[in-house]
Formats: structure tokens, sequence, C-alpha cells
């Protein structure tokens, strides 16, 4: 497994529990030291439990030694990252063309292939060229199996996948894989084997799906403040329809993280590489960054019109509950942009705080808990949902803010009873009902 992150961790200790045996390879020095430390770099429910076990059996190990990791295995899956290329957009595939190479100098016999990482349609030809290049005459196949978990519940998402997809061309590349994944094929996880290039837009069609439907009903959500509608019940009465489905319909400050930022706007460019623009994907990239944005005007409207000299608590800082991811989270703009007008931040999440600090502005300070945060606070807003959040009860928000504002932008938070207890309450696309109003 090549690159020890949230991918290739989770990938090599589900591999290692499913009884294979795997070699993780890790470049960054800090990272390989924690693991050989058995310690986990990222934080990920379950994990650290995963890795112990699996270490202590001999079935997992970890090193930089690729050349030697990759000397006689049957499969090298490629897992490194493939962030936005600086400038255009583009999936930057230099370390899974660099990782590749590697591979192809080291690999001694018949080996698969296999990239993890999510990456551009066409990058799996390019890898066999690369590999023909670096080493004439090896016996190899290239395999594209795109990864489709979750962090916050990466474990569960890879030993019971809705689906595992293997794109592949020769029958023999096809067995391996298959042997890998037959513990789950038991338990009945559908495999689709399909073609390389399919494979790898069937990565980015389902992120890109997912993210505009997100994006659909963040617009229903501003649609809603407008017209007095509940965003909830809209979300419930669509998502009932079985053809729509319930899931992927929270409204929210917009989606970040690490996957659909980078692979809309991924695919936006491929799309129109190909002569085939779609301008769904495009809209949604250009909505979203919109979105986050807005969120910080929707504050400081909040706090009155001006966030001069207001203390905010911000409560959860990364992307999402149950990671301590920070890469593309709203909470970065929203900060940054509050700070610039004026307002001293008390933040507080419960994983994510060390892997904030660096993006955030120096100015805002780190709370010890959600409580330490609304200390001396005018107003509160929930930027990600934790669930120790939802414990804050009304009254004592009430009682610790001074300005009695709460901005939900993730509607944890009962409208009724926040408003019951005397807070100026503001969810997303959850009006005050019309009778109530000033
Ligand atoms: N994070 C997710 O939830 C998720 C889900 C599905 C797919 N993906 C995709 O999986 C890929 C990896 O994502 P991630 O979040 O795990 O990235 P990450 O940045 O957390 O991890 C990549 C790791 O690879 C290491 N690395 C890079 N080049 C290397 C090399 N040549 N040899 C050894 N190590 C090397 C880096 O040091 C880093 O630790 C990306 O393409 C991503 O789009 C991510």
């Amino acid at each position: 497994m090549i690159g020890g992150g949230y991918v290739g961790l989770v990938s090599g200790a589900c591999f290692a529990s499913l009884g294979v045996e795997v070699c993780v390879v890790e470049r960054d020095p800090e990272r390989l030291a924690l693991l050989r430390a058995g310690r986990v770099p990222i934080y990920e429910p379950g994990l650290d439990q995963l890795m112990e076990t699996n270490v202590a059996a001999g079935r997992l190990r970890f090193t930089d030694d690729l050349a030697a990791a990759v000397r006689g295995v049957e499969a090298a899956f490629i897992a490194v990252g493939t962030p936005t290329r600086r400038g255009d957009g583009h999936a930057d595939v230099s370390y899974v063309n660099e990782a590749a190479e590697q591979v192809a100098r080291a690999l001694t016999g018949y080996a698969v292939i296999v990239t993890k990482s999510t990456v551009p349609v066409g990058t799996g030809r390019r890898i066999a060229e690369i590999v023909q290049h670096a080493c004439p005459g090896l016996a190899f196949d290239v395999a594209s199996n795109p990864e489709f978990l979750r962090e916050g519940s990466a474990i569960g998402d890879f030993m019971r996948p809705d689906r595992i997809v293997i794109g592949a061309e020769s029958e023999r590349a096809r067995e391996v894989m298959r042997r890998l994944y037959r513990p789950l094929y038991l338990i009945e996880a559908p495999i689709l084997f399909t073609a390389i290039e399919t494979a790898e837009l069937i990565k980015y069609a389902a992120n890109s799906f997912l993210a505009m439907k997100v994006t659909f009903i963040n617009e229903m959500a501003d649609l809603c403040e407008k017209v007095g509608a509940d965003v909830h019940d809209v979300a419930r009465g669509i998502g009932l329809d079985g053809r729509i489905g319930r899931k992927f319909l929270h409204p929210g400050p917009g989606f970040g993280g690490s996957c659909f930022p980078k692979d809309t706007l991924a695919l936006a460019r491929i799309a129109q590489d190909w002569g085939a623009p779609s301008r769904l994907v495009e809209t949604t990239v250009a909505v979203n960054e919109a979105r986050k944005a807005a969120m910080a005007a929707r504050v400081v409207a909040a706090c009155g019109g001006s966030a001069r000299g207001k203390t905010i608590a911000v409560l959860g800082l990364t992307f999402k509950p149950e990671t301590d991811d920070m890469r593309d989270a709203s909470s970065l703009p929203i900060i940054s942009r509050l700070v610039e007008e004026g307002a001293t931040i008390r933040a507080f999440d419960p994983k994510g705080m060390a892997a904030a600090r660096p993006l955030l502005p120096a100015a805002v300070l780190y709370c010890r808990d959600a409580r330490d945060a609304l200390d001396g606070a005018h107003a509160m807003v929930l930027v990600t949902e934790w669930n120790e959040f939802r414990a804050l009860s009304p009254a004592e928000l009430a009682a610790a803010l001074l300005d009695r504002v709460v901005v939900d932008l993730r509607n944890v938070f009962d409208p009724l009873a926040m408003r019951q207890a005397g807070l100026r309450y503001f969810p997303v696309g959850r009006p005050a009902p019309r009778q109530a109003r000033g």
C-alpha cells in the first residue's frame, strides 16, 4: 500500500484484518515514526485498535523502503494524494506517476498495479506506459479500484461497502483482485468489473453527484428562507421518494473536505478537456464556492450588521464530525473573514485544532471545550455538528451568550426551544413561523 494517509492506512489495516499480508509505504518521516511507534497519525474511529491488532498478528507493517516492500507482491496499491493542481483545477497526478515509476523499478515479477487514489480518466493507461518505460519486459497489469470510504466511518465503509468497483483488462488481474476482496464478496458486497476508464470515471461521477445533491438542498434552503418554508420538511418530502433518497439532503455551510471540492473541480476540467463539458458540475463548484464565502456575512448579519468588537464562539472546525481533517473546511473562510471584520474568535473542535492552527489567522483563540469557547462570547456559530455540541441546552446558551445570538449552520438545535429560551436563533433554511414574526 503506497501512501499511509486516510485511505492507505484504512485500506491497509482492513485488508490485513481480512488475512492479507500488508506493508504500508509512507515517505513522510514524521508520519512513519508515529506509525512505527504504534501511534495513528490521523483521527479515524476504530483505526488505532484495528492497526494494533494486525501489527501484533504480523500482518501489517510500515516502511519507507518502497523497493523492499514491493518485491514479490501480488498487488501494489497506490493510495497517495491527488490534490488540485495549482492554477488550473486539474487533479495533480504527479505523486501517482512517481509512485508508479518507483513500483515499476522495484518489481521483479508479475504484479497488479492498482490505483486506489482518485485519478483522472486516462491515468491507468498512462501508468501502464510509465511502467513499460521504466521496466521494459516486466509482466504486469494495471487496475483501477477507486475507494468510496467516508472519513469518520471509514472502517465500516471499507468492510461493508455498497459496492466494490474494479477496472481491469486481463482475467489474471481480475483474479488477483477477486481473491483480495473475496471475504467481502462472501458477505455479498457487489463487485463491479469494468474497463479501467469506466472505474476511474465512476469515482468522480459518484462524488460529483453527491456534491450536487448537497448543493441542491443548500439552494432550496436559501429559497425556504425567502418564502417561509422549512427545508427539513422539504428534504423529507422529496427524500421519501425512493428515486431521490433521503441521504445527502442536509443543508449546511457548503461542502468541504479532502474529496468533494477537488473532485468536482477535476471532473469539470476532465469533461472540458474531452469536449463534453458538464455544466451541472461546473455550476455546483461555483455555487458551493459562493455559499462558503457567504456564510461569514450570515454571521455578521446575525450579529446586527457588524462583527467589530464582538467575541464569537466557533464550535467545530473540521469539514465534518469524527475526523481531524481540515482540508477545504468551511470554517476556514468563515473564521478568516470574521477576523478581518474585527471579531475575536474563541474556537473549539474535539479533534481538529492541531490541524486547524496553521491554516487559521494567528489571532484565533483555541479553547478547552465548548463551554470554554462560550465564555465571554456575544454569539455562537456552530460550524461542524460534533455530537457533543448537541448536549448544549438552550438555557445555558442563553445564559452564556452576551448577545444571545446562535448561528446554527448544521441545524442541530430545536428552533422552537431555542427561541423560547430567548435566543436569537439562525438555523439554515428554517425561518421562524410567519405568525411569530416581528
Ligand atoms: N480521504 C478520503 O476520505 C478519501 C476517500 C476516497 C478516496 N480518496 C482518494 O485517495 C487518495 C489519497 O487520499 P488521502 O486522503 O489518503 O491522502 P493523504 O494526503 O492523507 O495521504 C497520502 C499519503 O501518501 C504519502 N505519499 C505520497 N507519495 C508517496 C510515495 N511515493 N511513497 C510513499 N508515500 C507517499 C504522503 O506522505 C501521505 O501520507 C486521494 O486520491 C483521494 O482523493 C480519499
